[in-house]
Parts: C-alpha cells; sequence; structure tokens
C-alpha cells in the first residue's frame, strides 16, 4: 500500500479513538493541543491526496464542505410520527387499545422526548453512509455532510457483529447553552434572533456551509433502531447494543411494566425536565417488544404501539397593564408587555414579549385587554392570545410606535423584515453603548477590563461616546470614578470603582488592544450583519480598509459569504462621515486596518498551478516555506511524482527524494533559487 495511504488511514483511526474517548468516554487521554496538530496533519494530507481520503474521516466533523441544494432522498422505511396525548387518561386508553389486539401484561421502553428535528442515519458495512432529514416521512433532504459534524455520530462503528445495512432514527437538537450562545452572538450582528431551540436547530442543519454548522453545536439524540437482521427482539436491548458499536445511547431510557409506571416515569420528568440542558417537549412510550410491535401495527396514521405524551404549557389569563418598547443594541424595538402578575409552572409572571410589530398586529391587542400567557417548564413565558371574552366594548387597538422612545428618531419597518428599528444608529443611546460593549468583546478588541458596567459609567460622564474615544482615555480622567447600581433582576446591589490597578489594567488593556489583526478590528467596528467569519472573509479578499470602503457593490458581493444585505449595509456604513471619522481616528491611535504582510495572500501568483515538494532543512522553519508557497499560489505536495512542478531542496534532503526527482526530470530548486523565483 502506497505510504501516504496507510498514514492517512492510521490517523483517520487514531483521532476517531481519541474523538471516541473524549465525546463519549469523556475520558481523553492526548491534550487538545495534540490533537489539533495530528487533525492538521490528516487534513494536510488529504488536501495533497483526495483520493486517499477515508470514509469515517474525523476532518468532517469540522467541516469544510459547501452543499448547494440539499438532494431529497426516498426513505429506506418511511419516517412515522406519533399520536400525541396530553393526560393520564389517554395513556390508559392507549394500554387499553392495545390490550384489544394482544391481551397479555405490556413491557414498555420510555423515553424523553426530544424537542429538535427527526433524522435517519444509515450504515452500510460499518461506516455511515448517509443522513435524511425527514421531509414528508417518504422522501427527505440529504443533510449528511451537515450530520457528520455531530461529534455524537459515529462515522465508523466499532465491533463486527452489526448488521450490514440498517438505519438509526433520532433527534437532532440544539443544547441550551449553544443556543443562548448563538442568539447572543447574533444579536451582536444585527440578526434575529432564533425564537426557541427547535428553529435554531433545523436552521443550522439546513445551512450550506457544514463549517459554521460544526460551530455551533448540534447534538444528537438516537431513538430507534431500524433495518434487518437485528441483534435483539426488544427496542431496549437494540438501544443498548448500539452502545458496543460506537453510539452514545441517552442515559433516560427506562423499562416499565404496564401503563402505571410509564405513569410514574411521566410524573417523574414532568418536574425534572427542569434540570437537563437539552430541549424535550414531552415523553416517548413504546411497546418493548418488536414481534408485539408487528402485530399491533398501524393506524392510517401512526404506528399503534407507540405514543407520545406532550408536557402540557400551562397558560393563565392576566390583564395587560401597558406595554414597554425597549431599544436594542442594534437599534431593534421590540415591545415588552408589562402583565398583573400571575403564577405560571412555578414562577410569578410579570413581563412577556409581543416580539414584533407584525405578531402584536397578529394578536390585536386593545387597550384593557386580558392576555393568556403560557409557558412550559424551562421556556420563556409566551403571550399566546387575547382573552377574548373579558375584551370591554370598544377598546381601541394599541398601536406601534413610531419615534424611538430613547432618541426621538422615527423609526423604520422594512417590509419583508419583521423588525422595527431605530436608524440612529450613533446617536441613540442604547445603540451607542451596543457598539461599545461590541467592540471591547473577547472576539472583537477583547479588552476585557473593561465590561458592561464600566462601559455604562464611561457613557453616562460622557468619556466615550465612540469606540474612537476609548484611545483617547487617560490616568487622571479615569481614578476614582465610582457608581452605584441597584439590585435588578435577581442582581445584587453592586459598586463598579475606577481604582489605581483597574485603571492601569484598563489603559494596558487598550493599549495591547493596538496589535488586534485586521481582520477583528474589522469585526469589532460593527458594521451591521458582518459577524466574525464575513470579516474575516472581507479582511482577506480586500487586504486593507481603504480598498475595502471603496468597493462598489459588485466588488463586495465577489466575497463568498457577501449577500445584497452585506454588502448594502457595508456601503451605507463608509458613506456616513462619522463612521469615515471614526475609521480614521482609530487608525492614526495605531489600530491595525491591513492585512500584515504575512497576513496578505497571495502576495503575487507568481507559482500558481505550481506543485512543490519541500525536502530538507532550511534558513527558516519549514512551515514557513510552505506558508510562502501558499502565499504565492503554489501547492504543498509531499510525495514527488511526474505531476511536481519543482523540489524545493533545503540541507540533508534524503538521497532517495533527489534520485527520484531526478529520474522523473523534476527540478531541484535550492532556498535561494526559490526566493529568486518569488522576487524577494
Ligand atoms: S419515536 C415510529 N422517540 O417526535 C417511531 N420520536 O411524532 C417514531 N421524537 O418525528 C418516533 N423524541 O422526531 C421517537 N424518543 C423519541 C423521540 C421522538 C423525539 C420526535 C420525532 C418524531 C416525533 C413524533
Amino acid at each position: 500500500m502506497n505510504p501516504i495511504e496507510q498514514e492517512i488511514i492510521q490517523l483517520t483511526a487514531d483521532l476517531n479513538r481519541h474523538n471516541y474517548n473524549y465525546y463519549m468516554l469523556d475520558a481523553p487521554v492526548i491534550s487538545d493541543y495534540e490533537f489539533d496538530q495530528l487533525l492538521h496533519k490528516l487534513q494536510d494530507l488529504e488536501k495533497q491526496h483526495p483520493e486517499f481520503m477515508q470514509p469515517d474521516s474525523p476532518t468532517q466533523r469540522v467541516g469544510g464542505t459547501v452543499t448547494k441544494k440539499f438532494e431529497t432522498v426516498k426513505h429506506v422505511y418511511p419516517m412515522l410520527s406519533l399520536g400525541n396525548t396530553y393526560s393520564e387518561e389517554e395513556l390508559v386508553d392507549f394500554e387499553n387499545r392495545i390490550k384489544t389486539i394482544v391481551n397479555q401484561d405490556i413491557e414498555y421502553a420510555c423515553e424523553l422526548k426530544y424537542d429538535g428535528l427527526a433524522i435517519s442515519i444509515q450504515y452500510e458495512n460499518g461506516v455511515m453512509k448517509r443522513a435524511v432529514t425527514r421531509g414528508d416521512g417518504a422522501q427527505g433532504d440529504d443533510v449528511t455532510a451537515n450530520v457528520r459534524t455531530i461529534p455524537s455520530v459515529p462515522l465508523r462503528l466499532q465491533g463486527d457483529d452489526y448488521p450490514d445495512f440498517f438505519e438509526v432514527r433520532g433527534e437532532i437538537l440544539m443544547p441550551f447553552a449553544r443556543f443562548e450562545a448563538l442568539n447572543h452572538e447574533r444579536e451582536d450582528i444585527g440578526e434575529p434572533p432564533f425564537a426557541n431551540p427547535r428553529n435554531a436547530a433545523s436552521g443550522t442543519l439546513k445551512l450550506q456551509e457544514s463549517a459554521e454548522v460544526a460551530r455551533r453545536g448540534l447534538d444528537f439524540r438516537l431513538y430507534y433502531l431500524m433495518g434487518e437482521n437485528l441483534p435483539f427482539p426488544t427496542h431496549y436491548d437494540c438501544l443498548m447494543k448500539l452502545k458496543s458499536w460506537g453510539f452514545r445511547v441517552p442515559d433516560v431510557l427506562q423499562k416499565a411494566q404496564g401503563i402505571s409506571q410509564v405513569i410514574d416515569f411521566v410524573h417523574f420528568w414532568d418536574t425534572e425536565r427542569k434540570t437537563l440542558d437539552f430541549p424535550i417537549d414531552g415523553i416517548v412510550v413504546k411497546v418493548n417488544d418488536f414481534a408485539l410491535q408487528q402485530q399491533l401495527g398501524m393506524t392510517a396514521k401512526n404506528p399503534r404501539w407507540a405514543i407520545a405524551y406532550k408536557f402540557k404549557a400551562e397558560k393563565q389569563s392576566t390583564p395587560l397593564l401597558s406595554i414597554d418598547f425597549q431599544v436594542g443594541r442594534t437599534g431593534i424595538v421590540t415591545p415588552v408587555a408589562n402583565l398583573s402578575p400571575v403564577p405560571l409552572a412555578g414562577t410569578i409572571v410579570k413581563r412577556a414579549t409581543l416580539h414584533n410589530a407584525e405578531v402584536m398586529a397578529a394578536l390585536d391587542i386593545r387597550e384593557g385587554d386580558h392576555l393568556f400567557v403560557e409557558k412550559g417548564g424551562e421556556i420563556i413565558p409566551k403571550i399566546v392570545g387575547v382573552d377574548i371574552d373579558k375584551r370591554l366594548p370598544n377598546a381601541r387597538p394599541v398601536p406601534f410606535i413610531t419615534v424611538c422612545p430613547e432618541c426621538g428618531a422615527t423609526l423604520v419597518k422594512n417590509e419583508d423584515e419583521a423588525g422595527t428599528f431605530c436608524p440612529n444608529e450613533l446617536h441613540c443611546a442604547p445603540q451607542i453603548k451596543g457598539r461599545l460593549e461590541h467592540f471591547i468583546g473577547r472576539k472583537a478588541m477583547n479588552l476585557d477590563s473593561l465590561g458592561e458596567g464600566k462601559i455604562e459609567i464611561l457613557f453616562e460622564r460622557k468619556l466615550v461616546k465612540t469606540v474612537a474615544d476609548f484611545y483617547d482615555l487617560t490616568y487622571n480622567q479615569l481614578l476614582g470614578i465610582e457608581k452605584k447600581f441597584p439590585a435588578e433582576d435577581g442582581k445584587a446591589e453592586r459598586i463598579v470603582s475606577f481604582r489605581e490597578k483597574t485603571v492601569e489594567n484598563i489603559l494596558a488593556g487598550i493599549n495591547n488592544s493596538r496589535t488586534v489583526p485586521f481582520e477583528r478590528v474589522l469585526f469589532a467596528i460593527g458594521i451591521r450583519y458582518v459577524g466574525e467569519t464575513t470579516a474575516k472573509k472581507l479582511a482577506r479578499h480586500f487586504k486593507n480598509i481603504d480598498r475595502l470602503s471603496s468597493a462598489t457593490k459588485d466588488e463586495l458581493l465577489e466575497v463568498n459569504d457577501v449577500g445584497d444585505r452585506v454588502a448594502d449595509s457595508i456601503i451605507d456604513f463608509f458613506n456616513n462621515p462619522e463612521n469615515l471619522e471614526i475609521v480614521i481616528r482609530l487608525r492614526n491611535a495605531g489600530l491595525h486596518f491591513e492585512l500584515t504582510e504575512e497576513e496578505a495572500t497571495p502576495i503575487a501568483n507568481i507559482l500558481e498551478g505550481k506543485s512543490i515538494v519541500v525536502s530538507g532543512v532550511f534558513s527558516i522553519s519549514r512551515d514557513d516555506i510552505k506558508k510562502m508557497i501558499e502565499q504565492y499560489g503554489g501547492k504543498n505536495v509531499s510525495s514527488i511524482s511526474k505531476n511536481t512542478s519543482y523540489v524545493l531542496a533545503g540541507e540533508k534532503m534524503g538521497p532517495e527524494k533527489r534520485k527520484k526527482a531526478e529520474s522523473l526530470g523534476v527540478p531541484i530548486i535550492s532556498e535561494t533559487d526559490f526566493y529568486k523565483l518569488i522576487g524577494k
């Protein structure tokens, strides 16, 4: 076997084992750094030799593929849905129906009902082949590349006793922590947040860029094994068996003898679900024995052997006291209903969001109305309607505001967007504070010696009005400032004071931020819709702020990831003289507004189309040499063939390599020749 192929196979197996140790056993044996090193090595080898890439390559976990359009494929076995119940009586009815067909005691398997979207994953000869969404049950979308990025989906199975072909069914979901982080990021760049983790999971799974899917942290919970020649005659044992093939089997999976034990399980999880870090919306009960399942068969729509018990969202009607219109950090105006306090699913609800003008209009809220509020366990309270019976005659509609409550600017609502926003981004207090907070963020300038509280103070004292003002702050201005923040929203009262050490840290942090690379500065200045990734792509494409700020719309659209909305937003940003002034001041303060020489790729495409093998020792590191080859448009390859353009030979190049190059007629060049070639 070719030695490179062998190395790729070995690295793939090693990395998959490390992934398994990390994600499934929670017991890693190498550091993250070592893991990344091995992964990069494999990525490099695969790039040079795509023909040797293994179907279970762990590089697929980090994504990189772009799916233009998801192919529609037919399911091998149809994907059924379940009947729903909301009460214990209906669970008893479910068992009674079963007993009219099979008159015997029934054993059930009880599971959580994960709140995400269904997926079917096919395995052929132990290798993950394809992942398909439910679609209409008969056919769905092929989302394989995206599902491969999910760590708990094994790409190659362990053991040797699995059927040649089978499908694992389960739910793709987004854990709460990832959901909150994602929404926070979206708000930062002016994208509307996802309403709930399920929407976030389904929006993410349909993304075209699998690298972005990988970054967002989806998770997978399996709940069914489908196929011929299954290893056990019961559902429970089959799921347990999946563990030995390398799947992560949910912790909560319980056998129940008769429906009364099922009801105990339901009671337990109705309260306990608050402790879970991922969303569920009920529990699922399945007849455990496959032969019985077969015997019970289907009704018109659902299997008779399984049912979903959905947790009730508690609902109350309560008077609307008033509506606040809050201006967010990106200028979006959100209506929030102040309610007469009402107990709901364990807490007292006083406020609930009305989302936007469209939602408010659809609810048709009138003055003095009573509103229905709903809350299910972990979820934030939601207004679901108006209690029409309690409406006063001739009650007037509550209009959405037309001017900004913070700055008085006329609000804007675009036809194709649900949100209303204040366009006065440079002079509206919450938006100014939002920009300042965004600027200091970890992924932006990383000024961690400042924080929300300090920003608030600096803003109030008019010391900082734009992000450029940070660079004019002096020791004497800051020393001794103090402010007491009253207790609110469960947070205790606190005092923020600028003592000597604090001030020194702040100024040192500001000073250090002058070394932050261009791509992060570009993200930090807060162009609407320009997130971290887009900023990176723009920086690499235009290389400096002058080219970016003078780019035409067509030029902007050339950048992968930039669509109409982002392009327009960039143009608007640089058309505003106040933004230009901020950029000039930041530049004068010494911030990076261009790629460093090293970052600028490629300087010239002199090496375009050239495959180069680097061998031996050089005056600079081999990695640096390789980076240079890429910067000048060339390709690094690891073994010499007749297609190799040059062998770049350092000292101590192996005699075998030299012989091979000579026999194939591949030119051998020295380090000096190389520099001449690229004109350095
Ligand atoms: S079993 C025939 N088990 O709920 C068996 N479904 O309509 C089919 N779901 O679309 C599903 N957790 O996406 C099953 N533990 C679980 C589940 C579950 C969530 C979803 C699934 C399905 C819907 C039921």
